[in-house]
């Protein structure tokens, strides 16, 4: 994607990653977008502010009041004109510091008090050391920016400053421009092309813009969300059992995207690699199909939204030998008993207002649409995506992923006939596809109206 006629606002914070926005600048320009940057007053121990000037041929505001040499007569509004300009507003890398003033409304330098002028979604991009990242008031602050609609973005873990392994790294430049299309594609699809926005009076696109990404009602943003994931293992004896090359990564990038969309999320797995789960809110372990019906039984009611992408055996030995069960010259046989089906069961208890989204894996492409459509009328969920097995890709293992998202036709508002209510295609690694699919899953069901009243009632 390109970034042509985008007004991106750089936010630069002073810690040792602040070298790294020089790159990420010029990488936004070169993609076409239209920079401008602001820096907190300790940028300046970091990089030179001249060498920020010359790359975005801007004056680099640091104070919300005149500094020596501005020349901009209405510096003191500045921050306003410059927070209504944007199409984006990026932080990166953005310190704990900044991160509190933020989420607690300070005003008190250029990018803060811009960060509150804004009419445009921030991205965030936290960078310090791990054990700040860890600490809880930096957790709350993060909790608090998401509840405000404010996107972040998780540090990478690595190699520290402060000389350490850990969590707090600024991610990789090409994730940050991901992102920022990511961002900037929604915006597009709201509010018209990027570069639109003017320093005239807001549009009502762009207060609907402002409302979507500050504080307005959100599908996933401060909800609990519960997400499974990864095989089972049905065990025949303690050395054998039936199972499925699931990795786990697709309910993964999905536990992913629903925290940067701001979830609580709770992460269910199965048997896979532990070096794969990514930190969340709560993680609990499963292997046959009847341990995780225990944790669904206990979880699955508290959640505002269940992703059930954990694949499932659906049949187990009717009998589970102890030890190691001798080999046998003549033939053996095995008998299978159904094991129950999670989904079909959530769907039954279904709470007012909760929201099920299931995974469909299909072989023939053919009778695939149907199948899936089938399964997410009978298991009574709002949403499920369809997989196909052996399409080069998508399929257990890879990182890849190609998927159709099926919304049920009175989980959208207002849609009379199937016809108007197509699937959605996404394609690309599983993360990207996860991120799409949340976005699309935001649009299509926080519009949801079971109770008829035109407000969505999971807002609880
Ligand atoms: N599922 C479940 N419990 C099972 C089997 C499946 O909760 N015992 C869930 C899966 O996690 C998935 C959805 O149901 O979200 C559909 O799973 P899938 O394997 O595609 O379909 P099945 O219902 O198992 O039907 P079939 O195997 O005949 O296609």
């Amino acid at each position: 994607m390109t970034l042509q006629g985008a007004r991106i606002l750089v936010g630069i914070t002073g810690g040792i990653a602040a070298y790294k926005s020089i790159s990420l600048l010029r990488t936004l320009q070169k993609q076409g977008a239209e920079v401008r940057a602001v820096a907190t007053p300790s940028v300046s121990s970091f990089v030179g502010l001249e060498t920020l000037r010359a790359i975005t041929r801007e004056e680099v505001p640091v104070e919300v009041f005149h500094q020596d040499g501005d020349e901009v007569a209405d510096s003191w509004t500045r921050h306003i004109h410059w927070g209504e300009w944007a199409d984006l507003y990026v932080i990166a890398p953005c310190t704990a510091q900044t991160m509190a003033k933020i989420a607690h409304g300070f005003s008190d330098n250029m990018l803060t008090a811009s960060v509150l002028a804004r009419r445009c979604p921030l991205l965030v991009c936290p960078t310090m050391d791990g054990e700040m990242w860890d600490h809880p008031a930096t957790q709350r602050n993060v909790a608090l920016l998401r509840s405000d609609g404010i996107h972040v973005l998780e540090p990478a873990d690595g190699y520290l400053a402060s000389g350490i392994i850990g969590q707090g790294r600024l991610p990789e430049e090409s994730e940050i421009v991901a992102e920022v299309e990511r961002l900037l594609a929604d915006v597009e699809r709201e509010d018209g092309a990027p570069g639109s926005a003017t320093n005239s009076a807001p549009s009502s696109a762009s207060i609907d813009k402002v409302k979507r990404f500050v504080g307005a009602p959100s599908l996933f943003a401060g909800k609990q969300v519960l997400v499974t994931t990864g095989p089972t293992r049905e065990h025949i004896d303690d050395v054998r059992y039936i199972s499925n090359p699931s990795s786990g990564k697709m309910g993964i990038a999905m536990a992913l995207a629903a925290k940067q969309a701001g979830a609580h999320v709770t992460l269910l797995h199965g048997p896979i690699e532990s070096s794969h789960l990514p930190v969340m809110d709560a993680t609990h372990s499963f292997e046959s199909a009847d341990e995780l019906f225990t944790l669904m039984k206990e979880h699955g009611p508290k959640a505002d939204i269940v992703i059930m992408a954990a694949a499932v055996s659906d049949a187990k030995p009717a009998e589970r030998h102890h030890g190691k069960v001798k080999k046998a010259d003549q033939e053996w046989s095995l008998t299978l008993a159904p094991t129950p089906d999670i989904l079909a069961w959530l769907g039954e208890h279904k709470s007012d207002g909760q929201r099920l989204i299931g995974f469909a894996m299909e072989s023939d492409a053919e009778t695939a649409q149907e199948a899936a459509r089938t399964k997410m009328e009978a298991k009574k969920l709002d949403a499920i995506i369809l997989n196909l097995l052996r399409d080069g890709e998508s399929g257990f293992g890879i990182n890849t992923n190609k998927v159709e998202l099926f919304v049920a036709q009175e989980s959208v508002a207002g849609l009379q006939d199937q016809a108007e209510n197509p699937p959605f295609a996404f394609a690309g690694t599983k993360l990207d596809v996860a991120l799409q699919l949340v976005d699309q899953l935001e649009v299509s069901l926080a519009r949801v109206s079971p109770s008829s009243d035109g407000e969505s009632t999971n807002d609880r």
